[in-house]
């Protein structure tokens, strides 16, 4: 079990750090989460969000196609990689390879990016995941906006790429859901709210794991064929 800190250590306040990158190393250094992705070899904390979501409710499957959107810097790659999953992975920041994967710089919501994506898929997917996080601008009212503008986006992109039957899971955040369920509803057969063990406390994210894509029988997987 992820949850014991032994040996804690004190972050100096040196070398030019502010304040808040103090907090932020000790917050890093206390968090028993980092200490065990890293001692995994996993790329971020976050892994065990989607550990824990695949674990209950059976996600990812060997030979799945996965898109894996905001994927740096690359936790949720590997372990959908580990699982035996084809992941294409995107993401506005450049990403160290993941063997297994192939990956795609950029905007997931440009026009171009999506068209690429949907090429090397060469196929529809079997799940999309986003674990997009947008730049915040420390405005709430702009930042929550921009927030279910990413998970509108997601969802859309996944009705584009998804197989019917196919899932998605995407992280919100709290108070998003009176805009985004009835979009959900439309699309897939039946969605559940999950706050993994590894959400920060202070966090207000959530993820939305929508399973049974109905299609949309709209031919715009095809367009984005390769060769
Ligand atoms: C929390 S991180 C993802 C962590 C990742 N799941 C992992 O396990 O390593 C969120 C990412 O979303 C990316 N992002 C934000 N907006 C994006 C966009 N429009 N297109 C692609 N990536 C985006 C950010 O660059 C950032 O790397």
């Amino acid at each position: 079990m992820i949850g014991s800190r032994s040996g804690r250590r004190r972050v100096l306040a040196r070398g030019g750090r502010t304040a808040s990158q103090v907090r932020w190393l000790q917050r890093q250094l206390d968090d028993p989460y980092v200490a065990e992705a890293k001692k995994r070899g996993f790329r971020a904390r976050s892994v065990f969000k989607l550990e824990e979501i695949d674990k209950k409710h059976g996600l990812l499957r060997k030979g799945m196609a996965v898109l894996d959107l905001g994927a740096a810097p690359g936790s949720w790659t590997q372990y959908a990689v580990a699982k035996g999953c084809r992941v294409v992975a995107c993401d506005l920041l450049e990403m160290q390879p993941v063997p297994g994967a192939v990956f795609v710089r950029g905007d997931f919501t440009d026009p171009a990016v999506l068209e690429r994506l949907a090429a090397l898929l060469a196929g529809p997917a079997d799940v999309v995941l986003s674990d997009v996080a947008p730049n915040t601008t420390g405005l709430r009212n702009v930042d929550r906006l921009k927030a279910e503008a990413a998970v509108e986006a997601v969802l859309d992109l996944a009705g584009r790429l998804l197989r019917p039957g196919g899932a998605c899971l995407v992280k919100l955040l709290k108070g998003a859901e009176a805009v985004i369920l009835p979009l959900v509803r439309q699309d897939f057969a039946a969605h559940r709210l999950i706050r993994p063990k590894a959400t920060r406390a202070e966090s207000s994210e959530l993820y939305l794991l929508a399973t049974g894509f109905r299609g949309r029988g709209e031919p715009g997987f095809e367009a984005g064929r390769e060769g």
